[in-house]
């Protein structure tokens, strides 16, 4: 008969002898042995756990070291392997591609269940038909008026400039602006209280949670699923201390489930065309929560990064944003006019370069979703990959390509109006990725970026206050995260906005 402690030693030795098995299987026979790449990263995950958690979202940036180190493909962890050279992207995202989108990667966004994680293509399909129409260019078109209600009202402004003698939080003022829209997207009514703009402040519970979720418990829960478990029997205020990544997700999510509920008990008297029209009746609630959420928290937090970042690199530029002005009143005379259809706006260079550059310079989602090899392997960037193997590459590489885009690090609206690279620049701007699974909410996020900026810059000449570039230095976690001061921004009315005046001594 053994003793505890010679029973608990003969299983720690088993557990042992088991994990120096699944080592030498890692760096000696497995499919991907043959790839460069850090021998502690072929053996385990930890080693990208390390980089996301505790280097907290620095692992995008140790591939790009190990590119540097290894070559144009690395092996990041025992069954993936990350690319850099811009020609992968278009292997492993072209229209043609049949790699599926790797489950173990949507799981801990709580999407794969959802639209945007679902790693089953038929289902998918089957899923996507209920709202294709509302991605549609005829939808856009009728949705531009939401877009230009939620940013034309002079009221939109008396918040953005209340302080008309102060620096508004023009980071979060812009994150409000891209709630309130994509939230007309997602649903037939919204209380005031769930409005980003309705407060002056922007002091709502998405315009926070949209910045909050992205911290470093989605890396720990992404590394260590056990965790997300064991998190569940946290209490909210505990987490809020604790994880309080997690904690702005579970509020979110609760408080999504119940406008979800009560939306759909208000349907089927429709007042718009919306998702949750669309939606409601086929899927559990659970599963129309995760829909709403997902769609809405993606419809926010990229727009939530281009907005103030395309705004400040024009405003830290006079040059630049006087013949944006000047632009802008070219087609729009009198500001107290509504905004100029975006068919108009989408014409003007200068705004279109400066839409442009903030997409390419902010990358979308720049963490790269991994991909799975289907059945037979596949080539990518001229090297075999087996079958189910993980792949993955960023956007970052193809927007800062020095070949196509020289001097890329520097935000230069006018190269995109050089007729005699357009085509290949066109090609090499991904935020929205490629391929059957890329972004079904381009031309929406096009016209938002569009209409905002004009009714910005024509109405306002803004001026930085306390914000300098080092506060746009960002980390990843599913898109980029900045790292520095909100930006801040002094709004001066332009002289025919009178608007403002009156309406922010109100
Ligand atoms: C600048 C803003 C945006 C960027 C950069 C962006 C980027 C992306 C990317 C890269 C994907 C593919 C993700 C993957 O492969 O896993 C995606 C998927 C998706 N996006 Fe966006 N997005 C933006 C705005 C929006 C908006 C405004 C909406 C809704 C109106 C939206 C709805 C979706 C949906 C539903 C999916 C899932 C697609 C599917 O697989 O069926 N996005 N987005």
């Amino acid at each position: 008969m053994l003793t505890t402690s010679e029973a608990f030693i003969g299983c720690l030795v088993v557990f042992l002898v088991y994990r120096a098995a699944i080592v030498v299987y890692r760096l000696f026979l497995h499919p991907l042995a043959s790839f460069p790449g850090p021998k502690l990263a072929a053996c385990s995950t930890l080693y990208r756990a390390y980089y996301q958690v505790i280097r907290d979202g620095d692992h995008v940036m140790e591939a790009t070291r190990l590119h540097e180190r290894y070559g144009p493909v690395v092996r990041v962890a025992p069954n993936t392997l990350h690319f850099r050279d811009p020609k992968a992207f278009d292997d492993i995202f072209k229209f043609t591609s049949n790699f599926t989108k790797d489950p173990d990667f949507y799981d801990h966004l709580g999407q794969s269940e959802a639209l945007f994680g679902m790693p089953d293509e038929e289902a998918h399909k089957e899923r996507f038909k209920t709202v294709a129409d509302l991605f549609s260019k005829r939808f856009a078109q009728l949705f531009e008026t939401n877009i230009a209600a939620n940013v034309d009202p002079p009221a939109t402004y008396t918040h953005m400039s209340r302080k008309a003698n102060g620096p508004i939080n023009i980071a979060r003022g812009l994150r409000a602006v891209a709630l309130d829209i994509i939230q007309d997207f997602v649903f037939d009514f919204v209380p005031d209280d769930l409005r980003g703009m309705k407060d002056e402040e922007f002091d709502t519970l998405f315009v926070d949670t949209t910045w909050d979720v992205m911290d470093w418990t989605a890396w720990c829960f992404r590394n260590f699923p056990f965790a997300l478990t064991l998190s569940e029997y946290l209490p909210l205020s505990w987490k809020r201390v604790i994880l309080p990544g997690e904690a702005a997700n579970v509020e979110s999510f609760n408080v999504i489930m119940k406008l979800v509920e009560d939306n759909v008990k208000a349907g089927p008297k429709w007042r718009r065309d919306s998702m949750i029209s669309r939606m409601a009746g086929k899927f559990t609630l659970s599963n129309l929560t995760s829909e709403c959420m997902g769609t809405m928290f993606g419809g926010v937090i990229n727009l939530a990064n281009m907005l103030p970042f395309g705004a400040f690199c024009v405003c830290s530029d006079m040059e630049l944003q006087e013949r944006l002005y000047e632009e802008l009143k070219s087609v729009w005379e009198d500001p107290n006019e509504p905004i100029p259809p975006y068919s108009t706006l989408f014409e003007l260079p200068v705004l279109r370069g400066v839409v442009k550059e903030s997409l390419r310079l902010m990358h979308g989602i720049i963490i790269g979703p991994p991909r799975v090899v289907p059945e037979g392997g596949a080539i990518v960037n001229g090297y075999k990959i087996p079958a189910k193997a993980v792949v993955t590459t960023s956007s970052l590489y193809v927007h800062t390509n020095p070949e196509v885009f020289p001097n890329p690090d520097e935000f230069r609206p006018e190269r995109w109006a050089k007729s005699s690279d357009l085509l290949k620049m066109e090609k090499s701007l991904v935020p929205f990725s490629k391929g059957r699974r890329m972004c079904p909410g381009r031309e929406i996020s096009y016209m938002e970026l569009m209409i905002v900026f004009a009714a910005l810059f024509r109405r306002f000449k803004l001026r930085p206050y306390e914000t300098t570039k080092e506060d746009f230095k960002w980390k990843v976690y599913v898109s980029l995260h900045f790292t520095g001061r909100f930006f801040h921004a002094n709004l001066e009315p332009r002289p025919d906005w009178p608007a403002i005046m009156k309406n922010s001594s109100t």
